[in-house]
């Protein structure tokens, strides 16, 4: 794949130990979730870089100095439904207050076109930084979609969080919207005839709930 300046992909052995984990098809439930969880949480410390932050005077037992803190309410969490959400808590337990906006997805399971069945966001999103969150990026049809709907209802500043990712898709979000900056902890290597991540790690939904 060819390398966009807006795509930044992880390359710690952290994430790949835990990523092996994830795909594991004998991974259960319990173990996935925390593992979602935790890749978001050593992720976020790179997303959460270009956060604002405002000056905050901090007393400590010896004296008064100028310290720096994250404006958490300046941030939105958006996860697609089903699977991104299980993604925030990864970065609520960095930061506990952001605000969350859902919005809610599927595929088509013919044609592949996202599906849009629920949002509801939070009222001042527009001048915040949203950070869409979604395990999986295959065709980019999803992220795309949600990114348009974002733009269209006047959010400027977005970036996507997604664990792993298809050259297709990556491509797609990357060339459509340039201005949106795409974290993806794995880059994998291509998409099967259904449209699944390959070597992926299966439906990431299915494996976080328990529905299949
Ligand atoms: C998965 C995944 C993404 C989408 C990615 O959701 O969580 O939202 O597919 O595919 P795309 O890049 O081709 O659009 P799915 O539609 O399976 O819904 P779910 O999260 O409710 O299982
Ligand atoms: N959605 C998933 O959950 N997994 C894939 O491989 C592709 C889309």
């Amino acid at each position: 794949m060819k390398n966009y300046e807006n795509v930044m992909i992880f390359d710690h052995p952290l994430i790949r130990h835990k990523v092996a984990i994830l795909r594991d098809k004998n991974t259960g439930m319990k173990d996935f979730r925390e593992l979602i969880e935790e890749i978001t949480t050593i992720m976020a410390y790179e997303v959460l870089k270009e956060v604002p932050t405002h000056k905050v005077m901090v007393e400590t037992p010896l004296e008064t100095c100028e310290q720096e803190k994250i404006v958490e309410k300046s941030i939105a969490l958006v996860p697609i439904l089903r699977a991104g959400l299980g993604m925030v808590n990864g970065i609520h337990t960095l930061l506990p207050t952001a605000k969350v906006g859902h919005i809610g997805m599927y595929r088509d399971e013919t044609t592949m076109e996202p599906q849009t069945y629920y949002c509801k966001l939070p009222d001042d999103i527009q001048h915040k930084k949203v950070i869409l969150l979604d395990p999986m990026l295959a065709t980019g049809g999803s992220a795309c979609a949600a990114i348009e709907y974002l733009k269209k209802i006047g959010c400027k500043d977005i970036c996507l969080m997604d664990i792993i990712g298809a050259p297709v898709g990556v491509q797609k979000v990357a060339e459509t919207h340039p201005d949106v900056k795409v974290y993806l902890s794995t880059l994998d290597r291509e998409l099967n005839d259904h449209c699944y991540i390959l070597p992926g790690l299966g439906d990431a939904g299915d494996r976080l709930y328990g529905t299949k």
